[in-house]
């Protein structure tokens, strides 16, 4: 659904990517891994048009849209849970999930999507009146994850779904990973939960300093001595 073609970006001077390919199937779970700094952000970005490649090109459905902006990826179904959550703090819950549907392709259907919204995040449905900024990490967590579903996404980005949460939290967001990879959304993760994201991805890239330096099934990386030793602390 996305391929990325040797992509080179960076901010101003700073070079991050330095010449990334990778392809993120249909229907597939897709699973970034890698240091802090490495580029997954700025990957991330790259996808979501929020980061305009030096060189390289990004394609969806193999038509090139390197130079499509951010609102427009959405219209192609590209939406994306970013880092750190980025929920409207003054804004309630539901006013939340309104923004998320601002874009044409999710306008009809509103309410609906919202129930579905509700019914697989319950925290939500008890929250719709309380202000995002109040409520715990988690619950803002599963509150970005909500909003980038309301644009209806062909191809869902998260950003470090987990970011510092607590354990029983962690496990709920990769429930919900689950249930969406059941439903058969095309999904992307950078994530560092290494083991859980393994265990769910069907492929993954593993980046370091910009540059993709492994790439494998879940199950293999799970079983490669370097990702062990790297990332799983064995
Ligand atoms: N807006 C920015 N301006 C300048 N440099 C940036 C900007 N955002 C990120 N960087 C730099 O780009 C490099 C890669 O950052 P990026 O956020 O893509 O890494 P990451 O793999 O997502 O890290 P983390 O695991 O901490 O989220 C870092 O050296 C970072 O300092
Ligand atoms: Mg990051």
């Amino acid at each position: 659904m996305l391929n990325l073609k040797q992509i080179v970006a960076g901010y101003g001077p700073a070079q991050v990517l330095h010449g990334v390919s990778l392809d993120v199937p249909r229907g597939r779970v897709s699973a970034l891994l890698g240091a802090n700094g490495a580029g997954k952000t700025t990957l991330m970005r790259v996808l979501a048009g929020l980061v305009r490649p030096q060189s390289g090109s990004v394609e969806h459905e193999g038509r090139e849209i390197t130079a499509l902006p951010a609102p427009r990826r959405v219209g192609l179904g590209i939406a994306m849970s970013p880092e750190g959550r980025m929920v409207f703090p003054t804004l309630t819950v539901e006013e939340n999930l309104q923004l998320g549907a601002i874009h044409a392709r999710a306008r009809r259907g509103y309410r609906e999507r919202r129930e579905e919204m509700y019914a697989l995040f319950p925290r939500l449905a008890e929250r719709r009146r309380q202000t995002a900024g109040s409520m715990s990490g988690g619950e803002q967590q599963m509150l970005a994850i909500a909003r980038a579903l309301m644009a209806r996404p062909d191809v869902l980005l998260l950003d470090e779904p987990t970011l510092g949460l607590a354990p029983v939290m962690v496990k709920q967001i990769f429930e919900v990973v689950q249930r969406l990879k059941e439903g058969g959304l095309t999904m992307f993760i950078a994530e560092q939960n290494v083991r859980q994201t393994l265990e769910i991805a069907d492929h993954a890239y593993v980046l370091e300093n910009g540059r993709v330096q492994l790439e494998g099934s879940g199950a293999a990386l799970i079983n490669d001595a370097g990702v062990r030793r790297a990332y799983l602390g064995m």
